[in-house]
Order: structure tokens, then sequence, then C-alpha cells
């Protein structure tokens, strides 16, 4: 059985240092290769340190990455740097990121080199507003959401499966993120139909046949949740078949809390 993936956005936090530390220490107690944390880049050096069996108790992620090998790009930060300080996966086309610049063109671009480069990209999708008269079929969002994959993920190429990349999807309604809604999440039916809408478009983008089509071989992304996600909803999130994990951002501050939400992540 496949491990349902939790991840850990900390955005920027925690102050210093020494709370960083705190905060890896105690993930260390119950982590593995099913919790992924993505620290802010000058606390990355502290799973340098750590040496096995107890750095295989978490995977390294980076909350992004520039689309550059090297160069004149102050205040960038490379895949091969990335990969250098054991980074296994990146956020991409984050929200924030977005709000602060990133275009489609620049996501695809990061997209592009951290797939080429070997890093797994966590692409984050999600529209931003949801609208007052709610359709069920949530097709606006539906809308929003296809023109992002659209201009994110590259073209399939000629004998190329779209099996061949490696590629996690967040589903994040910017509107559901902690920051904005207090707290209040998306709904696991609304997250069931746009994680499975998210599957079907990848498979239609890159030619891959349906993945209602079971059994055809054809390797699906692992689409996640991220909006508001904490120890008491999560597992109707996790629960849901068609999910394949969780994106966290405030609670994963909170050792306790988080610390349930991956403990409930391993009961599905
Ligand atoms: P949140 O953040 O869990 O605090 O809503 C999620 C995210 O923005 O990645």
């Amino acid at each position: 059985m496949k491990h349902k993936l939790v991840v850990a956005n900390w955005k920027m936090n925690p102050g210093t240092y020494k709370e960083a530390e705190r905060l890896v220490k105690s993930v260390l107690e119950y982590g593995g290769k099913d919790v992924v944390l993505c620290p802010p880049f000058p606390f990355l050096s502290i799973f340098r340190n750590l040496t096995p069996p107890r750095r295989d108790q978490v995977t390294l992620g980076a909350q992004d990455v520039f689309y550059k090998k090297e160069g004149a790009c102050t205040g960038e930060v490379s895949v091969g740097m990335l990969k250098d300080a054991k980074v296994k996966y990146v956020i991409v086309g984050h929200s924030e990121r977005r709000e602060l610049g990133d275009t489609d063109e620049i996501v695809a671009k990061k997209l592009r080199a951290a797939l080429e480069g070997g890093l797994t990209p966590i692409l984050c999708v999600g529209e931003t507003e949801r609208p007052k008269t709610q359709d069920k079929g949530l097709r606006k969002e539906k809308e929003f959401v296809r023109k992002q994959l659209k201009g994110a993920l590259p073209p399939p190429r000629r004998g190329q499966g779209d099996n061949e990349l490696r590629l996690i999807i967040a589903y994040e309604p910017v509107w559901a993120i902690s920051s904005r809604s207090g707290g209040v999440s998306d709904t696991p039916e609304s997250a069931s139909i746009m994680t499975r809408f998210i599957k079907e478009v990848f498979a239609e983008l890159l030619g891959g046949p349906s993945p209602a089509k079971a059994g055809s071989g054809h390797k699906e992304p692992q689409v996640l949740y991220g909006g508001s996600v904490n120890g008491k909803n999560a597992a109707g999130f996790l629960r849901l078949p068609e999910c394949d994990g969780v994106l966290v951002g405030g609670a994963s501050l909170r050792p306790s809390e988080f610390r349930k939400i991956v403990e409930t992540s391993r009961n599905f």
C-alpha cells in the first residue's frame, strides 16, 4: 500500500535556528519517508548534520527554486544547490509566491527545471475565491485550476509516457489557506471533486489514458489537499481514496498537532 504523504510548509517560520531545530527534533520521534519538511532555506543545514538512521526519519523539501542553473540571479537558489543540501521535493507555484510575482510562465520554468534536475516538484494550484452561490459541480473552480495546470505542465514529449514525470500536485484553494480563512478548510466533498478533476486534466494534457480506466498501467500524479488542515479535520481528507496526502502550513508549526496529522495519515 502506498503511504499518504504529509508535507509541512513552514513558510517564513519559525524565527530562529534554535526553534527550527526543536521542530525537527519533535518530528524525528515519529517521522518517516512519508513526512516531508519544507523549512526556509537557512534551516536546511539542520538536516545536513543528521546521520542515519535519524536522517531517514524525515524527507527534505524546499519552498521554492529558481529555474536557472547558476549566475547573476541575486537572491535565488538553484536546483543543484537544493540537491546538494539533500532536498528531494520542492514546492512550486504556491499561491503566496504567485502573489509575489510568479506568473504561470515562471511556474512552468521552475517546474521544468526541478523535473530536469531530479527534484520532485509539488505544484500548487487552486482557485482564489469560492463563489457565494456555489455550483455543486465547481465549474468556475475547475476552469481556474485547468488553466493553471495548462500553464505549468510541460507538453508531452514523443516517446515519453507521462508516467515518467515524477510530480505531485497540491490542490490548495487559496481562500481556504489559514492565514486568509482563519482556519476554515474546504470540505472533503469539494476536495474530492477537485482532486479527481486534477487527475483527469493531468491525463488529458499529457496524453495519458483517463484515470478512470483503472489497471491501464498509467501512473497518476499524487494529488494532495492543502488549506487549513489540522489535527481535527485531516482524517476527512486523508480517508478519500483519490487524495494522496495533505500539505500543511500553520499546523505544521505546532508539534502535537502535526504529529496527530501524521499519525492520522497512517490509518488510511
Ligand atoms: P495552512 O497553509 O495549512 O496554514 O492553511 C497551507 C499552505 O499555504 O501551504
